[in-house]
Formats: C-alpha cells, sequence, structure tokens
C-alpha cells in the first residue's frame, strides 16, 4: 500500500535541537500531519521512548500509520484535537511527558488538494474543514449564512482584512443572487471571482499584488471553520499542566495571530512579578514557572526557505518547565 500523501516537514533540525529527546523519554505531537515531526522524535528516543500523537485529518493518519509503521509499539496515533490533550493523556496514562510539540496551521496535502477547499487557486468546494467527519461547519456555510456582522468579526479579528466593511457588505449583496440560483454548491473559484468582483480587481491585473486578494479572507474563514485561535489558547495551559519539570514546549506557527498568542502565553508564565503596575513594591509572591528559551523566535534557514518555501514564515518558540 502507498500513500499520495505530502507535506515536508518545516524547522525539522530545530524541534530536535530545542526539544533535545533522549532515549526511553515520552513525548507528544500534537499536529502530527505527515508525521515527520513525530519520525524525527521517535528516532532520538529508542528503543523504548513513546510518542502520542493527535492529528484530525483522515489522510494524515493514515499516512502516518504507513510511514511509521515500524514504530507502531512506540506511537499512539489519535485521531482527535489537540484541545483534548489533557484528557486524553490522562485517559491513556501517558506519562512522564518531556515534550511536546505544536507545528500549527495546515499540510501542504490540505492545501493542494481542491476537494478541501484551502486553497483559492482550486475549483474545489469552500469547506476548509481539518476533520470532514467530526467537524460540520463549513466555509461555505459562513460565508452564504452568517451575519454581515459575525463576517465583519473574522474577518477582522481573523484575517485583519483590509477594507473589511466593503467585503462584508459586498459578500452579504453578492450572496443574495448566488442564493437565488439553482447552484448552491459554493466553489471556491466563484467565492474568489465574487471578492475580485467586489474589490474591483480584474484577473489580468493580479500580477500587481504582493499577496492574492483573498489571502486574508480565506486564513480568516479558515481559521474560523476550524476555532483555530481558540484551540491554541486551550491547549498550551494544557501541555504546561502535563509537562513534567525540566520538560519543554515547542510551537511552530504561521502567522502573527497565532504567534502572538503563544508569545503573550509563554511571557506571562515566564514572569516573576505580577503585581499591578502602580503597585510600588513587589507582594504578588509569584514564581516564573517557564523559562524561555527562544528570546527570539526561531526562523527557517536561507537554505530551508529554498528548498521549502511554505516554510517561510515559520516561527518556532520554546520554553521549559520549571515548576
Ligand atoms: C503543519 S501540519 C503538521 C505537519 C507535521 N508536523 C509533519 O511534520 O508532517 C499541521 C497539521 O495539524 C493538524 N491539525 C490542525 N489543528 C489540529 C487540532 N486542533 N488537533 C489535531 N490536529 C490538528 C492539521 O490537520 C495538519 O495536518
Amino acid at each position: 500500500m502507498t500513500s499520495d500523501y505530502h507535506h515536508i516537514s518545516v524547522l525539522g533540525d530545530e524541534v530536535i535541537k530545542y526539544l533535545q529527546p533522549q532515549a526511553g523519554q515520552n513525548f507528544i505531537d500534537c499536529t502530527l500531519g505527515g508525521g515527520g515531526h513525530t519520525e524525527r522524535i521517535l528516532e532520538e528516543t529508542g528503543p523504548k521512548g513513546r510518542v502520542l500523537a493527535f492529528e484530525l485529518d483522515q489522510r494524515a493518519v493514515e499516512a502516518s500509520r504507513l510511514r511509521l509503521k515500524k514504530y507502531q509499539n512506540r506511537l499512539i496515533i489519535i485521531q482527535d484535537s489537540y484541545v483534548h490533550l489533557k484528557e486524553i493523556a490522562k485517559r491513556k496514562d501517558f506519562k512522564p511527558i518531556q515534550g511536546i510539540v505544536f507545528d500549527l496551521g495546515l499540510s501542504s496535502d490540505q492545501l493542494d488538494r481542491a476537494d478541501r477547499g484551502f486553497s483559492f487557486k482550486d475549483h474545489g468546494s469552500l469547506d476548509m474543514r481539518f476533520d470532514e467527519k467530526s467537524q460540520t461547519l463549513k466555509a461555505e456555510d459562513i460565508v452564504l449564512y452568517w451575519s454581515k456582522d459575525d463576517l465583519l468579526k473574522i474577518f477582522r479579528e481573523y484575517g485583519e482584512v483590509k477594507q473589511v466593511e466593503r467585503v462584508a457588505q459586498g459578500i452579504v449583496a453578492w450572496r443574495e443572487t448566488f442564493l437565488k440560483q439553482k447552484q448552491k454548491k459554493l466553489k471556491t473559484s466563484m467565492f474568489v471571482s465574487a471578492i475580485l468582483g467586489i474589490l474591483n480587481i480584474k484577473e489580468s491585473s493580479l500580477k500587481r499584488f504582493r499577496i492574492h486578494p483573498a489571502t486574508q479572507i480565506f486564513q480568516a474563514l479558515r481559521i474560523a471553520v476550524n476555532s483555530e485561535l481558540d484551540n491554541i489558547s486551550k491547549a498550551l495551559p494544557q501541555a504546561f499542566d502535563i509537562l513534567e519539570p525540566g520538560g519543554r514546549i515547542a510551537v511552530i506557527s504561521f502567522h502573527s495571530l497565532e504567534d502572538r498568542i503563544v508569545k503573550q502565553y509563554f511571557k506571562q508564565m515566564s514572569l516573576d512579578c505580577i503585581c499591578p503596575p502602580e503597585s510600588p513594591i513587589c507582594n504578588c509572591g509569584n514564581k516564573p514557572k517557564v523559562k524561555i528559551i527562544t528570546k527570539k523566535s526561531i526562523k527557517p534557514s536561507a537554505q530551508e526557505i529554498s528548498t521549502n518555501w511554505r516554510s517561510r514564515s515559520a516561527k518556532l518558540r520554546v520554553v521549559e518547565k520549571i515548576s
């Protein structure tokens, strides 16, 4: 059996360098994808170290099972969201845990398969769910049925979309006509044409734009469909709770909204004083809970970017649990 799943892991060497996996240790991979990071960890932790891996996408789960077959005695793959990290690690009695990795966002496989609806370059239905079984809300439902205010909110918060009023108002007007037609399945290409129409941009002038005018709108829809920011905010404290002292959390993010959440959480957890700024002396008795290992985020080398262009926006941040 072969698999046509594809994804090149990002910052693989750096994840290993900072997580420092050793023989016999246990790790959690919250975003298994094609299994690249997990494979590297399993190589380092043999012959007895284990990995508990989370993944929502059925294709990724199947591809990783195949790729990592020889490690099956040391690998537990769970097809569920990492937002249930703590509960599932407990239920599986998976401990002690020396490190946890999150490689956020989506895989190349998801982006390149038209039927998943993530790419504005394709003609699949506007779907964008990581897991087509457990998730019911599709991007198409948001575009066609959410109120203008809700569209404004996600375009602002999750996409930092420019001309946001014009876009939300334009979509609400455009969809009235769309919904009157017999053809009710919304394709990515139709939606992109609608956005270009709303912004009065001709297909022929797209070359002028550094990034496609639909990029931020697609990002906002994807984040909303998959509750991506909510999930990472909920999972980081769980990761901290289940980690052994001295263990590390490594997070790779691909856009500023995710990176901000990670950076702020790590900073908050590293503070030795949490007194209000107006307090003349410190009396909070707080102790730092983590040590920040990467003072600045780690970015892919020029060489990595030259062989994997999609790695260019990746940022890795790492902390070590103190107590
Ligand atoms: C960038 S890829 C990970 C690639 C992987 N590190 C590798 O080396 O092949 C991100 C993966 O996270 C998965 N994912 C996103 N949100 C998730 C969640 N809440 N729980 C579990 N998996 C999730 C996506 O389906 C995708 O396959």
